[in-house]
């Protein structure tokens, strides 16, 4: 499990301002508004996210047999996890640095119902806004102590939880001056492989988020907020961790908005 690169600094030369970006955000806005119509899921052309327009399918998708799909492909079971990898603080001989911290939701389904034995997988940057990927080059620390993936399966009541640190935002080459809101990737596998859902939680109150072609490439502000983690008091910890908590919704009117899958690397 490798972090995304749809988000990942690139090559390209980096010529537009955020104040362009801005404008073509706010027209985005204007545009949204006018047309009347909910819209829930991320735009695959959504102009102020550059690269956007490169990545997507141009032609029909065709459609595999799931069943036939899953003979082929890879499996897993409860047995391939062990509880200890839904710990990203421990996985090194040392403590990470940054803030500690608990991010917990339940995954449900459109009616509300929990969705147990799930497959949750997680990826993020380190503190200081760095993955630990080829790609990731900027001026920033890696940390020795901190990899950034993490993995649990939902109980029956359709609870994950992970431990980790609370990522730092970093740079990337949409523009002059671009920076992605911390956030961290989830995955989510649904019953098998060709079920697989892909999104990003965000964190409350990021002064990021409307500088953001990629959070903004979500145009409905209702389906925007259903990213973004509540702090938790109750998930916080005496002199140990802060606490978040994020509810997936898969389906319905107030599901939470998910990346296509030609978006991954
Ligand atoms: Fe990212």
């Amino acid at each position: 499990m490798l972090p995304t690169v749809a988000d990942m600094p690139s090559s390209d030369t980096a010529l537009d301002s955020q104040a362009e970006i801005s404008r073509e955000i706010l027209k985005a806005r204007e545009e949204y508004a006018a047309a009347g119509v909910v819209e829930t899921q991320p735009r695959l052309d959504y102009e102020p996210y550059r690269s956007s327009i490169l990545r997507h399918p141009t032609k029909d998708l065709h459609h595999a047999d799931p069943e036939g799909v899953e003979r082929l492909a890879p499996c897993f079971g409860h047995l391939d996890l062990d509880p200890v990898e839904a710990d990203l603080t421990i996985q090194h001989s040392g403590d990470p640095v940054g803030e500690r911290m608990v991010v917990t939701g339940r995954v449900l389904d459109g009616d509300g119902r929990p969705v147990a034995g799930q497959l949750v997988e997680i990826w993020q940057a380190n503190a200081a806004g760095r993955y630990v990927h080829k790609r990731d080059q900027h001026h920033a620390p890696v940390d020795p102590n901190f990899t950034g993936v993490g993995r649990c399966l939902t109980d029956d009541d359709g609870t994950y939880r992970f431990v980790t640190i609370k990522p730092g935002p970093y740079p990337w080459r949409n523009h002059h001056n671009a920076w992605r809101p911390a956030h961290i990737h989830f995955s989510l596998f649904g019953t098998d492989f060709t079920q697989r859902m892909v999104t990003q939680m965000y964190f409350p109150g990021d002064p990021l988020f409307d500088l953001d072609p990629i959070l903004q490439a979500v145009r409905d502000q209702r389906a925007r907020d259903r990213l973004v983690a509540a702090y938790d008091h109750d998930v916080t910890s005496h002199e140990w961790s802060t606490g978040y908590r994020w509810d997936i919704v898969l389906t319905g009117s107030h599901g939470t908005p998910m990346e296509e899958p030609e978006e991954e690397a």
